[in-house]
């Protein structure tokens, strides 16, 4: 794991930014697989005002919640369109995010998987993390093998996502999400994490024992994964010293 800790989180988001960047000017046709929620956004923000050429790339996202229609203001379809897609110019085909209406979900997260199969496999994955150490929305005790699959969210992740949807009730308990065995198959994992009330669980990840208590734990077992932290979500990691000097010290050859 490389972890890289920037003074803000619109340091980080440039800093991501230019991986992503780097990612589509080697491989025009590149796979992406994209996050929702409050982490991604500033992310979001730069690569629309880099205006990247997206029209080869292919997108997977992460996660959808279950029984949200697509035009639902939180749904994460609509989220994607409103704070990324509709200011770039990728093709609506090669755009996918788990239907959260399908009649069959099984077959509709093996179609998934099939999918990111068939597009030769995700690139570059971007990920949030959740409080409770989820990513996508495998919360703990998630097998740290699985596939795209229902999931049922956990109560703390219900109780931080009130705040999208006006209530806890409001918020959807099950949701289709990629497995942590689908992120590991991404060739780099980019994870982001701004704010102190994601530092226990980024310490968790990033210091912890590897073990579905703590999914994003996990990511110690794959082996290209950059952790791009404001100083705040970085706050509680002990090894954080040894962090600075390595990022400071970067080789020319490596510079992001
Ligand atoms: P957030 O969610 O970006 O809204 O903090 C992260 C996550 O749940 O993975």
């Amino acid at each position: 794991m490389e972890v890289i800790i920037q003074p803000s989180a619109e340091a980080v988001a440039k800093i991501a930014a230019r991986m992503l960047a780097r990612q589509l000017l080697e491989n025009p046709a590149s796979v992406l697989g994209l996050a929702t929620g409050s982490t991604p956004l500033l992310l979001y923000r730069e690569l629309i005002a880099m205006r990247l050429d997206w029209s080869r790339v292919t997108t997977f996202n992460l996660d959808e919640y279950v029984g949200l229609p697509r035009t639902h203001a939180q749904s994460y379809h609509s989220f994607m369109w409103k704070n990324l897609f509709r200011h770039i110019n990728i093709a609506r085909e090669n755009i996918h995010i788990p239907d959260g209406m399908a009649e069959d979900i099984p077959k509709c997260c093996a179609d998934y998987e099939r999918r990111i199969r068939d597009a030769g496999g995700i690139d570059l994955q971007v990920l949030g993390i959740g409080t409770d150490g989820h990513i996508g929305f495998n919360e703990p005790t998630s097998s740290l093998a699985s596939r795209t699959r229902i999931k049922t969210l956990a109560e703390r992740t219900r109780r931080d996502n009130a705040r999208f949807f006006g209530s806890e009730d409001a918020v959807p308990r099950h949701v289709i999400t990629m497995g942590i065995g689908t992120i590991m198959e991404a060739r780099l994992n980019l994870l982001l994490a701004f704010g102190e009330n994601k530092a226990r669980a980024i310490a968790e990840a990033v210091e912890g024992p590897v073990s579905s208590a703590h999914p994003a734990s996990m990511l110690q077992m794959h082996p290209v994964v950059k952790v791009c932290l404001d100083e705040a979500a970085a706050s509680r990691l002990q090894r954080i010293d040894y962090y600075r000097w390595v990022y400071a010290n970067k080789p020319a050859w490596q510079a992001i």
